[in-house]
């Protein structure tokens, strides 16, 4: 069939598997494109398909020549409806990954659950034995916790007061002004719930207790901490609590990784748009002031580029893992200079949506957003015909 975008505020509600196979394979060819990393061998990614945790197996699989299983939560297509991104992603994944003679299966799933830490639990043992690196990316609005029951959403909302800034519809180039309530305390507890460390834990304690983890194991997990322009509403609100308890997570379990000299990091990352973030408000005018200024200084990234420098310089040196005073790796640090930042309080303040045209990369933040779909992806004919019944070849 011929697929169009159909895009509903922030999401889209159809995918390119051509777009999102030519978007992997740009990946691939970027990490092809640097040096080897003397790195990891066997990873488990849990949140595989998309955004950072794709980058991450990429990086992983075609750098480092790791064998690769990814955990994810993608919808299968349908005759005459396509599957969403990360299927597509994956499925493209997998193919070149075999094409190179690379191990890489998937499991489709909620990763939250006990059956598919089993499953994955079961899948290790038979085909790798053990795992020297698990990638912990998984974005979620809302989390089902397995020991009560009980499902959790997450809300993004600031803390203790009201909060009013800046937004952009990216769609429109609308700039106005958006209003939060703050959450109350549960609202806090629940996106902690969703998106704290506790997840992150029973996974490594199930792999752990299986005896699944290589001596001189290593895990980390993402983070992100931003700017002052939207520190009420990320860092220090909701979300930020939940980053809080993320970051927190890593110290308990490299206390229980003690035995196996093993670690566990976060790495705060930059500002980059992927379905997690669109969602997110004030953050959209913020990545699009701060994609002009970072092209400008020839020193925007994309989460391939991120991730390998993270593998390449921070992880995998062969020296000690360069931390900031709380412990975590930074690879957010060219979004964070200071010249950077101030740059873009000065254009925060000049945002309208008259201005935003010529201080803002409105068109790269779109281009972006629809290339995460598979669209507007250079070298891709959309007006071709093509197959949405695409098989996963790793999928267990
Ligand atoms: P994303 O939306 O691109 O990826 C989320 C991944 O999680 C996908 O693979 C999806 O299938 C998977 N997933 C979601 N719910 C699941 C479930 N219940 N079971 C199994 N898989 C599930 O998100 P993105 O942006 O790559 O986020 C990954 C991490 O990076 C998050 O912790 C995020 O906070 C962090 N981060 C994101 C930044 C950004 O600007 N996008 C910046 C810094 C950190
Ligand atoms: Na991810």
């Amino acid at each position: 069939m011929i697929i169009e975008p159909r895009v509903r505020g922030f999401i889209c509600l159809t995918a390119h598997p051509k777009g999102c196979e030519q978007n992997v394979i740009n990946q691939i060819n970027y990490i092809k494109s640097q040096s080897a990393i003397n790195g990891p061998k066997k990873v488990l990614v849990i949140g595989a398909s998309t955004g950072f945790g794709l980058a991450s197996r990429i990086t992983s699989a075609f750098g480092s020549d790791a064998a690769t299983i990814g955990v994810y939560f993608e919808k299968p297509p349908q005759e005459g409806k396509t599957a969403s991104p990360g299927w597509y992603n994956t499925a493209a994944f997998e193919t070149e990954a075999n094409k190179a003679g690379l191990y890489a299966k998937s499991i489709n799933g909620d990763a939250f659950s006990n059956e598919v830490k089993q499953q994955t639990i079961d899948l290790i043992k038979a085909d790798l034995g053990q795992i020297d690196l698990v990638i912990y990316s998984l974005a979620s609005p809302i989390r089902t916790n397995p020991k009560t029951g009980i499902t959790h959403r997450s809300v993004l909302k600031p803390i203790g007061g009201s909060f009013s800034n800046k937004t952009v519809d990216f769609h429109t180039g609308v700039v106005s002004t958006v209003s939060i309530e703050p959450a109350n305390e549960e609202e806090i507890q629940n996106t902690i719930a969703v998106m704290g460390g506790e997840d992150w834990e029973m996974w490594i304690d199930a792999l752990k207790a299986e005896n699944l983890l290589a001596d001189g194991f290593t895990t980390v997990a993402y983070s992100y901490i931003g700017p002052a322009v939207t520190e009420a509403v990320y860092r220090k609100g909701t979300i930020g609590m939940a980053k809080d308890h993320l970051e927190a997570t890593a110290f308990t379990i490299t206390d229980k990784l003690a035995d196996l000299n093993g670690k566990a990091y976060v790495s705060v990352n930059k500002a980059l748009v992927t379905q997690a973030s669109s969602a997110i408000p004030v953050i959209p005018l913020y990545i699009s002031i701060l994609y002009k200024i970072m092209k400008e200084e020839g020193i925007h990234e994309g989460c391939i580029e991120q991730i390998q420098r993270l593998f390449q310089n921070r992880l995998y040196t062969g020296d000690a893992v360069p931390l900031d005073e709380k412990g975590r790796i930074r690879i957010d640090d060219w979004e964070m200079r200071e010249d950077v930042q101030a740059q873009v309080a000065k254009l925060w303040a000049e945002a309208t949506t008259e201005e935003l045209p010529s201080i803002g990369d409105l068109a790269g933040y779109k281009t972006d957003f629809f290339n995460l779909f598979g669209f507007q992806v250079a070298g891709v004919d959309y007006t071709a015909d093509v197959n949405e019944m695409v098989k996963v070849p790793g999928l267990v």
